[in-house]
């Protein structure tokens, strides 16, 4: 395949064809992190308002390196993946002290901040200074394997990295001063496109694709069976009873201290345990409370990458005198809550909303 007409083709598509999103009407590197840390595990549509709200409320990167934990989980409430915001916090405190305050602008010292990977330096480093730093995730693999008719499986660390190389071979070629290519920042972007528009896993829409005369596997007629993506995705179940508990009007509500998933965000409490009087006897155990359970609600599931939470939701009283961990059911509705557990406050909201 020629690499020039191919950069060039896909380029020029996306300049025609390309997707207008807020993250793209601009220069600042703050502004293509935050959207980049969004978009790592999180659909395009569910981040425009979340990367609006975040940046207009922390415009720059000393405001986010000041910031309240407390604040940066609302901001972050519903996008899951709550170690991603930590992370950024670290990494702005970081650039102030480390970089004067400035965003970094090679892809080594991008990758060098908290929370940043291969992809993420790379989108940036890119995006931002048009560095030739290709991004590798499933779109471009997919694109790759298909225009070199590759069979090498993707889900290996050794063709991700093969597929590097080849990626950053063709952006060397996407110069920024060449009217057509516009540039690394263009290319990877194109490709992102491309990747989610055209050249998409089930029946990629070839009749459309600005390189689909380049394509091996589509002269082969291959490109329904490519790429090769063979992993081991085996998740473990965890079963939890999960309790609703109520001390007169209000809520009995815990904050994760664990350096965890959820570190800082608040929940129900839950066990691993099969019976609710198991329960019962734990909570007695931790908090030195008696316990009821009165009412099995239902099971709540929760897919993490990993993991899979089965929550046997039950409502409950706490029959000896409490004070600590209580909050109305307005004050539930304003703390930072995991995505979990919202749709466990979901799953009983008939006596948690008022
Ligand atoms: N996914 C990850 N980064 C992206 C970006 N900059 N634009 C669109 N989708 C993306």
């Amino acid at each position: 395949m020629n690499d020039l007409e191919f950069c060039r083709h896909v380029t020029k598509w996306y300049h025609a064809h390309g997707r207008d999103l807020p993250w793209r009407h601009t220069k600042d590197p703050y502004r293509i992190w935050v959207s980049e840390i969004m978009l790592q595990q999180t659909q395009v549509d569910t981040v425009k308002p979340y990367y609006l709200r975040f940046v207009s409320r922390l415009p720059g990167i000393s405001d986010l390196a000041r910031a309240e934990d407390d604040l940066l989980f609302k901001l972050w409430e519903g996008l899951g993946y709550y170690r991603r915001v930590r992370h950024m916090k670290e990494a702005a405190i970081q650039i102030m002290n480390e970089h004067d305050g400035r965003f970094p602008d090679t892809y080594d010292a991008i990758i060098g901040l908290k929370g940043i990977g291969a992809y993420t330096a790379a989108a940036i480093a890119s995006i931002a200074f048009d560095r030739p730093n290709g991004v590798i995730d499933g779109n471009t693999l997919r694109i790759l394997s298909r225009v070199d008719a590759r069979t090498d499986n993707i889900a290996l660390a050794r063709t991700k990295k093969a597929f590097q190389a080849r990626m950053d071979g063709l952006i060397a070629v996407s110069r920024a001063d060449d009217p057509v290519l516009g540039g690394p920042s263009s290319f990877n972007q194109a490709m992102m496109d491309l990747g989610a528009m055209i050249c998409v896993p089930r029946k990629p829409a070839c009749d459309r694709c600005p390189v689909g005369s380049l394509c091996e596997a589509r002269k082969a007629g291959r490109e329904g069976v490519l790429p090769v993506n063979i992993k081991n995705t085996a998740k473990s179940d965890i079963y939890f009873i999960t309790a609703i508990l109520r001390k007169g009007d209000r809520y009995f509500m815990i904050k994760n201290e664990k350096d965890g998933l959820l570190q800082g965000l608040y929940g129900f409490v839950q066990y691993e345990v099969e019976s609710p009087v198991s329960f019962e006897e734990a909570f007695y155990e931790e908090y030195g409370l008696n316990v009821r359970l009165t009412e099995y609600v239902k099971e709540v599931r929760h897919v993490f990458s990993h993991r899979v939470w089965h929550m046997n939701v039950y409502y409950g009283e706490i029959t000896d005198d409490a004070r600590d961990h209580l909050y109305t059911a307005r004050e539930v509705l304003s703390l930072p809550v995991s995505t979990a557990h919202q749709k466990v406050a979901r799953a009983g909201e008939e006596r948690l909303l008022p």
